[in-house]
């Protein structure tokens, strides 16, 4: 059965582990789905791992759209969730509905992402009003990658914790059906954790979260990316690499293509083509 967002909150109460990553296109995300993931993010670490940019900010809507829109046709089973891209939801309350409406409807998403607390509880729930289930997002928001002057792990200081807490209280009060919490103290996300009755999924936040998520291409060892928060499951570069070297070299070589790679043409035909001189190309 389908993996819907009450099933991840059975898994809360259960004490059931909630392991989540994302996926950016079909190929990728029926691998993820076999592998038995409940939840498929098509982040917008997209940007970061797919298209070459240095931070999410210049992922679009439409890009969004077409990537979700693979994942959609890839994965059968896990709950998908689209990231909501910056200046997607910041402007206006109405600006948000309606770019979440074009996640489930023209995309197929089941759920969209937004980051940020407090500031954003509005829209949050005036998206889940409308029926879109949406997950939150606080602590190290990559979107405000400017703001927060990098990459840094957030809520170390107690007004910051404070904060925190707050933020993932309100977004609760708003209806989200869980928290991703990225970059704050392992501490901190348990605290969150045992305060909220959805789910926390965190990356970079430590084993007391209900879940973790992770970006594909770090776990798979898939370009240069090495986050302190990740692990490599696999070397896929160096997978990659060998491979293709291996079939330029017989390229090369002229090793491939074989005759097993290649269709055959009835002799008849060929010798019409050759004017009845040869039956064969290589006679
Ligand atoms: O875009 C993304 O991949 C994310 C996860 C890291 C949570 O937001």
């Amino acid at each position: 059965m389908p993996v819907r967002i009450t099933k991840l909150q059975e898994m809360k109460q259960a004490g059931e582990r909630i392991p989540s990553i994302t996926a950016y296109d079909y190929p990728t995300a029926k691998l993820v789905d076999a592998a038995g993931i409940p939840m498929i993010l098509v982040g917008d670490s997209l940007g970061n791992v797919v298209l070459g940019y240095e931070s999410t900010v210049r992922v679009t809507m439409d890009d969004m759209v077409r990537h979700t829109q693979a994942v959609v046709r890839g994965a059968k089973n896990a709950l998908i969730v689209a990231d909501m891209p910056f200046m997607s939801y910041q402007v206006s309350v109405e600006d948000g509905v309606r770019n979440a409406g074009r996640l489930i409807q023209e995309a197929g998403a089941h759920a969209v992402k937004l980051e940020g607390g407090n500031a954003i509880a509005e829209t949050v729930w005036r998206i889940v009003t409308m029926g879109i289930p949406v997950l939150g997002h606080l602590g190290l928001t990559p979107q405000s990658v400017n703001q927060l002057g990098g990459y840094r792990i957030q809520g170390r200081t107690l007004p910051q914790a404070q904060e925190l807490l707050e933020d993932a209280e309100a977004l609760e009060a708003a209806g989200v059906f869980a928290v991703v919490l990225e970059g704050v103290p392992g501490p901190l996300a348990t605290v969150v954790t045992k305060r909220l009755r959805v789910p926390t999924i965190g990356i970079g936040a430590g084993a007391g979260c209900d879940g973790q998520i992770q970006v594909l291409h770090d776990v798979l060892g898939l370009g240069d990316r090495q986050p302190k928060h990740a692990k490599r499951y696999a070397e896929l570069d160096r997978v990659i690499e060998e491979a293709v070297a291996a079939y330029a070299g017989e390229v090369r070589d002229g090793d491939f293509p074989t005759a097993e790679h290649t269709t055959d043409i009835d002799d008849a035909v060929l010798r019409e083509l050759l004017g009845g001189v040869q039956s064969r190309v290589e006679d």
